[in-house]
């Protein structure tokens, strides 16, 4: 007997055993991410009704996520199980354990696997705290979204756990700001698709969004721009003045809501370049001494920081201390991206650094102003490790050719990130060919909202895979996985930002989760259309295309 056949057939007998007040619905296991093993059994299913109860372990990571499947199950199917104290001998039971308990508990891939076993009396959850938290956003979605008195669930084992263990979206908050309410709702997102690190963005050219103490100017003056550019850097301007920051208490705010999640945040301060916002606060930090103002348009600034001033270097210094006290993230990024050295070429204090240094001796740099760059990133990653962290960089971090110990982000396709992987780097895949979700979603723009470019339809990200070919055993390791990037500057608002992630998001979690034996994108857009149904339900502005066929 297939296994669509057999559900079809436990549901309906399950169907015939219960009666229920309310519309009854019932649950499909195949969501998004797919889960890589669902066994069904041939016993009656467990009914979900208001009078389940939500049992967990003592330990309070398994009780704030009963807490959360009790909450997160009312606002996708409208059933409020409540969580009570003991429950292990209660029947209709949803039971989160964890492993101490299950002695079967599922060897896991970075403590992130979970087990799900689903039986007429009871649902037990077996895992990590975050395993738990990945099984219970797997029942969560398997319920139908809506409103119901009851929700048959077929009998079934699941087990699962991550293909990679760096699942991420990164979002810009600099060229537009969002308030803390949607940067928890995008980690709202980030959860239900199981991924696990959020890497904001919160500085650029045209605007600084985090406040630092020591450094009151770059939010006082940094975090507002005159105007800004219509379209596509059209020559005309919006006359509007804009600007937004996070406190120091936003950011724990923040922090510790993704925590809950499981998410961690990595905040990224893009240097040396990418720093027009920084230096129209403090000019002195610039070649040139300014002055500058907050860019208000698009593009890349030949004014960056000035390596030479050993002010800029104190100034690195004590931000990056400041931006670690606030974010415990394992990562910090540090940028490196786009860093044009006309300045630096110019600079007396640069070019004395680099004749001070010997830089113009650095073989694996292909210019004097390649190495300083390398000088700096590593400078600034000695600030980082001196406090236990590791730092992330954009690929470009490879070209000053110091960056050894640096994770790489490669984003200008996938090269950079083959050669950071056999040069024994770690590495993020987030290549501008399957990974700029600020690229047109068709291959028809005319019926889309401006966007920067491009074309990254949900295909292109559900057929590409994270792992590059030609990569050796021991080279392969050092993929830790994928993230996709949202640059804001065509999305204005937190719902334009919704409409360029979901669905491409979707199909990205399955790059991330699922291994490449199980992915098949026609079943896939079959489980979109369940996620689509929630989406409605919970009001997410997502983008229509791939439903209604434009996306070819
Ligand atoms: C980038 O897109 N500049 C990393
Ligand atoms: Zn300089």
């Amino acid at each position: 007997m297939n296994n669509s056949f057999k559900t079809t057939l436990l549901m309906c007998v399950c169907c015939a055993l219960f009666s229920c007040s309310g519309k009854q619905g019932e649950a499909d296991y195949s969501v998004i991410p797919l889960p890589k093993s669902v066994s069904l059994k041939d016993t009656a299913c467990f009914v979900l009704s208001p009078s389940t109860v939500i049992a967990s372990g003592i330990d309070s990571a398994s009780q704030a996520n009963a807490r959360f499947l009790s909450d997160e199950l009312y606002d996708f199917c409208g059933i409020r199980a409540e969580v009570i104290d003991g429950g292990n001998d209660t029947s209709n039971v949803i039971i989160i354990r964890s492993y101490a308990v299950d002695g079967n508990a599922p060897d896991s891939a970075g403590g992130e696997a979970y087990a799900i076993d689903i039986n007429p009396d009871s649902i037990v959850v077996t895992g990590s705290p975050a395993g738990q938290f990945y099984a219970i956003q797997t029942l969560c979605k398997s319920v139908p979204a809506g409103r119901f008195g009851s929700v048959s669930m077929p009998s079934a084992h699941i087990a699962d756990y991550p293909r990679f263990g760096y699942r991420g979206m990164h979002l810009d908050v600099a060229r537009h700001f969002f308030p803390v309410s949607f940067v928890k709702k995008y980690i709202d997102i980030m959860a239900l698709h199981d991924m696990n690190a959020l890497h904001l963005h919160l500085t650029d050219d045209q605007g600084w969004r985090v406040e630092i103490k020591k450094y009151p100017k770059l939010t006082e003056i940094g975090s507002k721009r005159s105007e800004t550019v219509i379209g596509h850097n059209s020559g005309k301007y919006d006359g509007k003045p804009y600007g937004g920051f996070y406190t120091q208490d936003d950011i724990r705010d923040i922090v510790a809501y993704a925590a809950a999640r499981h998410i961690e945040i990595i905040p990224e301060i893009d240097m040396p370049g990418h720093m027009q916002a920084a230096l129209a606060s403090y000019p002195e930090l610039g070649c040139t001494g300014g002055p500058y103002t907050v860019l208000t348009e698009w593009g890349i600034s030949k004014d960056v920081l000035c390596p030479g001033n050993p002010a800029s270097l104190n100034f690195v210094t004590e931000v990056l201390n400041e931006v670690m006290d606030l974010f415990p993230s394992k990562y910090i990024h540090i940028g490196g991206d786009e860093c044009p050295r006309d300045r630096w070429k110019e600079c007396p204090k640069c070019q004395a650094l680099i004749a001070a240094e010997h830089l113009d001796t650095v073989k694996s740099a292909a210019s004097r102003e390649d190495a300083l760059q390398g000088w700096f990133m590593k400078y600034a990653e000695r600030v980082i490790e001196a406090r236990g962290r590791k730092v992330i960089g954009w690929d470009e971090i490879l070209e000053g050719g110091q960056a050894d110990n640096a994770t790489v982000m490669s984003w200008r396709g996938s090269e950079g990130g083959i050669t950071a992987a056999k040069k024994g780097c770690d590495v993020v895949m987030s290549p501008n060919t399957a990974c700029y979700f600020d690229y047109y979603q068709t291959p028809n723009p005319a019926r889309e909202p401006l966007a920067i470019g491009g074309c990254i339809t949900v295909k292109n990200v559900y057929d590409w895979d994270p792992m590059p070919e030609g990569l050796k055993e021991g080279e392969r390791e050092h993929i830790l996985g994928a993230q996709a990037n949202i640059w804001t500057e065509y999305m204005p608002t937190g719902d334009h930002v919704i409409h360029m992630m979901i669905p491409r998001a979707d199909a990205l979690c399955e790059d991330q989760w699922c291994d490449p034996s199980q992915k098949n994108y026609d079943e896939f857009l079959k489980r979109l259309d369940r996620m689509r149904a929630l989406y409605d339900h919970l009001g997410y502005t997502y983008a229509p295309y791939v439903f209604n066929g434009e996306d070819r």
